[in-house]
């Protein structure tokens, strides 16, 4: 028995000796007119991040605090807990502890306080957005807000060479754009080989060809078959399928079209480098759209 307590308190003792070394800086912000976040850097197989705190007055390291969060995932290289409804004023004190479990042990900081000395833009980064990015050390606010992550002034928040197609980054697109101007000349298609849209070089290219030179088509079809485009559609059905009706033909057109799939921001530069093809029935396009399609968006 005696022995058991020994080790318990070695135990003890090496927690508190290792907490001191292992848990990441906590980094807590203010905002105005209302807001708060906490956070600390991803790394060495962290599975948990809790905080508790008190606004003005003491926790002790058991207590559920009037502040309390706990994250089981990191987002963008950061664990992030936020009360987005949280008023806080300058000179308020918030006493706290937090628990991060690494590698399946549990390790506990506590006696900390922060004392809010400012209130900071609801845009100020935390964290990068891109998983991998570094943080600039210097990380200054900025109004640009970005979908599911922050934003440093002056970042590059994302960026592609086109050195190769990620599919995680970009959509293929494939439906006829029935509600736009250029129907019904032309039909976006993620075609299974020799695709409309391809890379080389560090090079996006887009390639239109003719519907009647594809499988299953010839010049016949185009004036009396259907399209139909339902696998592997990234519209509304309506747009995936067409049929031959008297003057409306197919379009004899197939285009290559791409989105990027969950970037989305607000207020920045954007910069583009891309040679635009001349020529009749031509209208290369590159557009920022809403990322919800919402009227006022
Ligand atoms: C954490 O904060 C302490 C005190 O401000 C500082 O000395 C230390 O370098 C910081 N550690 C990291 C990893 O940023
Ligand atoms: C908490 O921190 C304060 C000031 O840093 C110190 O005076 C106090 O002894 C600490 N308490 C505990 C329980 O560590
Ligand atoms: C389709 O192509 C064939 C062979 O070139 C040609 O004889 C025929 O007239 C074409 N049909 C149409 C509708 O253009």
């Amino acid at each position: 028995m005696a022995a058991w307590w020994c080790g318990r308190v070695i135990t003890l003792f090496l927690c508190v000796h290792l907490t001191v070394g292992q848990i990441p800086n906590v980094s807590i912000h203010a905002y105005k007119p209302k807001g708060f976040s906490v956070s600390i850097p991803d790394g060495q197989n962290i599975g948990l991040f809790a905080f508790h705190g008190n606004i003005n007055r003491g926790i002790n390291k058991n207590d559920v605090g009037t502040i309390a969060g706990e994250v089981l995932k990191a987002k963008n290289g950061m664990w992030i807990y936020e009360d987005p409804e949280l008023e806080l004023k300058v000179g308020d004190v918030i006493n706290y502890y937090v628990f991060v479990s690494m590698n399946s042990k549990g390790y506990l900081k506590d006696n900390l306080s922060f004392t809010v000395t400012k209130l900071e833009d609801r845009s100020i980064v935390t964290g990068p957005i891109r998983p991998g990015t570094v943080l600039p050390e210097d990380c200054k606010p900025t109004r640009t807000k970005v979908r599911g992550g922050f934003a440093c002034a002056g970042q590059t928040l994302f960026e592609d060479n086109f050195d190769m197609l990620d599919e995680s980054v970009w959509q293929i697109e494939q439906y006829i754009p029935n509600t736009h101007p250029e129907y019904p000349f032309v039909s976006y298609q993620h075609l299974a080989t020799d695709q409309t849209v391809s890379t080389a070089g560090g090079t996006l290219r887009i390639t239109p060809k003719l519907q009647q030179d594809l499988p299953g088509f010839t010049n016949e079809t185009i004036l009396s078959g259907t399209l139909n485009l339902f696998s592997g559609c990234t519209s509304s059905a309506d747009s995936c399928l067409i049929q031959v009706d008297g003057a409306d033909i197919l379009p004899p057109v197939v285009s290559g079209r791409i989105t990027s799939k969950t970037f989305a921001f607000t207020y920045g530069k954007v910069y583009v480098r891309a040679k635009l093809p001349q020529g009749d029935w031509l209208y290369p396009e590159i557009l920022l759209e809403p990322f919800l399609h919402k009227y006022g968006s």
